[in-house]
């Protein structure tokens, strides 16, 4: 699975050489990262060619697009650093606690799998029924070929989770967010998000059209000022923050967050993607935690991917909004509803999360345990609450690639993120615990990381 490596960089050896390949590594990424911003321009200046002879063969080759160039650049440079890709490993069964990997079984943190409910077997049962029921599409859009009871009883379930009015359920998480906020806002508004909000949020920005500012990470002050600047140049304003967010895995101060979008009539949008089964006593999420009234927040979002174990996402709020977004969300209206095994599995996920508590005080016992045991070893966990989402920050990506490979030689499955899904020098583990870890794969793993880290430097 793992491809051979160079290991000679110039016959350096230790952190030296990393150092050097890191530098070489970012100029060119530099380079090609100019290149991106800079194409639009080209385009520009060249506009007015009129043959096809002189069309530059970066406009019509995608082994020149630099997006492409930046993967082989970050290819070439983990071989020359002796790191094989740690990307789209195979398992071989249900990933929970463990998992399987070329017939080797490792526990394992690289999973969402929070509550371990994919591959419990009333879970799998119920989307085995729905499919000898319904088969396993829906064939077509909803509105235009008609429900399955299941997709609107999961959303009526999904409702009561927020005690709102309804919910709305999209086929893919990432897509719920881009249809939600590229649909509902435009040119004349203004959208405001915490700086490490995830990519879906960004794309729907992008695809609205709206002004995009971000604000500080959990710093509502900044937010609150920004908006005393900035609220009246617009129509619409909207807040976007996540429950437990997806890098650092710490949370906002929501009750903050909704004074503050009350007092400049703005919506309040919040991404429950890492938090649902996780955060409050039922798992019920930042809303349960912060004890807030479910229409404090104007759109609650969250994915069916991570504790509800199927795939999709959803929109949860007042009837008018879910009733527009039903009858106009493209990402809605003019694509496939979710699949009725899919639809099957999340509603029981549901029910056992409503019926087990358990689940969720063990995965916040085990997320506390890392926590703790990291830092006391000295480990670099940010600003982790030490809930479904703990970081090991490594600084460079070098370091978090062989990192991630040595506890993988050892039996342990963590995945490495490097830039730009962080910035440069922030790269890192990433720890996702489940219900099912046990405390004595916590110790192992801190123990691990530990002797693996001081191996490294
Ligand atoms: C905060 C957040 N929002 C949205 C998504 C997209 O969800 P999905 O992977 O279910 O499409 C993710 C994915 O991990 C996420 O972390």
């Amino acid at each position: 699975m793992t491809k051979p490596v160079k290991n000679n960089l110039f016959g350096l050896s230790g952190s030296l050489k990393d150092q050097l390949a890191q530098k070489m590594l970012e100029k060119r990424l530099k380079k090609v990262t100019e290149a991106k911003m800079q194409s639009g321009d080209v385009l520009r200046t060249r506009k007015s060619l009129q043959s096809n002879s002189k069309i530059p063969d970066e406009f019509c080759r995608f082994d020149m697009f630099p997006g492409y160039q930046q993967i082989k650049i970050l290819e070439a440079g983990g071989e020359q650093l002796g790191v094989p890709s740690p990307f789209f490993k195979s398992h071989e069964g249900v990933a929970t606690d463990t998992t399987v990997i070329a017939g080797k079984e490792y526990i394992n943190f690289a999973s969402y799998n929070y509550l371990d409910l994919c591959g419990h077997p009333e879970v799998s049962k119920a989307a085995e029924d729905a499919i000898k029921k319904y088969g396993t599409s829906a064939s077509a859009s909803r509105p235009v070929a008609g429900e399955r009871p299941i997709q609107r009883e999961l959303e009526i379930e999904l409702a009561k989770v927020y005690d709102v009015d309804d919910a709305i359920v999209f086929v893919s998480g990432h897509a719920t967010n881009v249809t939600t906020i590229g649909y509902l806002f435009g040119p004349k508004d203004l959208i405001l998000h915490d700086s490490l909000i995830h990519n879906s949020v960004v794309q729907g920005v992008q695809l609205s059209g709206a002004t995009r500012l971000t604000f500080p990470h959990n710093d509502w002050q900044a937010l609150d000022e920004i908006l005393f600047q900035q609220r009246r140049n617009y129509e619409r304003v909207l807040i976007c923050v996540e429950g437990i967010y997806s890098m650092d895995g710490d949370y906002p101060d929501l009750k903050r967050f909704i004074e503050i979008k009350q007092r400049h009539k703005a919506f309040l949008m919040v991404d429950e993607a890492h938090s649902l089964g996780v955060m409050g006593e039922r798992g019920h999420g930042l809303k349960e935690y912060a004890g807030v009234d479910g229409h404090e927040v104007d759109l609650w979002m969250g994915t069916l991917s991570k504790t509800l174990a199927g795939c999709g996402g959803y929109i949860a709020g007042e009837t008018a909004l879910i009733d527009h977004l039903k009858f106009s969300a493209p990402g809605f209206l003019y694509s496939v509803g979710i699949s009725p095994p899919l639809a099957a599995a999340s509603i029981a996920a549901l029910n056992i999360l409503n019926r087990e508590p358990d689940r969720v005080s063990s995965l916040k016992a085990r997320g506390n345990q890392f926590l703790e045991l990291a830092k006391d070893k000295g480990l670099n966990v940010g600003s982790s609450a030490g809930l479904s989402v703990i970081p090991v920050i490594t600084g460079s990506s070098a370091m978090a690639g062989r990192l991630a490979n040595a506890c993988f030689e050892r039996g342990i499955n963590v995945q490495p993120i490097f830039y730009p899904a962080v910035q440069e020098g922030m790269a890192r583990l990433r720890f996702f615990i489940c219900s099912s870890h046990t405390e004595e794969q916590i110790e192992t793993t801190i123990n691990v990381l530990v002797e693996e880290m001081h191996k490294l430097k």
